[in-house]
């Protein structure tokens, strides 16, 4: 397991949104989220983080048949190693729930939720 901390723990907490990529049988796919609602939901051990789901029909079908998930962030709003602006990829596993203790809080601040994702970072790169 690696830890979302230092600079990348400022990337995801300053990014304005989030890629978030999956794979399906026809390949890779591409969903979004806005970095303030990670952000409001807040993240466990430093290696979980939850995203409120509202849409995400593809993103859920690949997630059964395979929980490969990765993120990338970034923003100008923290220095990287060359000037102003720095990433952070994310790998891990993802996994959706409809019911349970983390979705009931997370529908008191997404009431439009129908889920919530769960992603568990195993590895995490900065970027720039
Ligand atoms: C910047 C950005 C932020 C988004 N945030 C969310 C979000 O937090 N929750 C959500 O359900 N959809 C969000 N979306 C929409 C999903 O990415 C979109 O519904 C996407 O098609 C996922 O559904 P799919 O997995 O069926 O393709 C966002 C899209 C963008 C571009």
């Amino acid at each position: 397991m690696a830890k979302i901390e230092r600079k990348c723990k400022e990337v995801l907490d300053k990014t304005e949104w989030i890629a978030i990529a999956t794979v399906g049988a026809d390949g890779p796919h591409l969903a979004g989220t806005w970095g303030e609602y990670v952000k409001a939901l807040g993240m466990v051990n430093d290696d979980t983080l939850f995203v409120p789901i509202g849409g995400y029909q593809k993103t859920e079908d690949n997630l059964e048949m395979n929980s490969r998930i990765e993120l990338l962030c970034g923003t100008r709003q923290v220095q990287g190693n060359h000037g102003p602006g720095k990433g952070c990829r994310i790998r891990g596993t993802g996994k959706i729930q409809k019911n349970g203790e983390k979705y009931e809080e997370v529908k008191k601040k997404f009431p439009w939720a129908r889920g919530v994702l769960i992603i568990r970072a195993e590895e995490v790169y900065e970027q720039l």
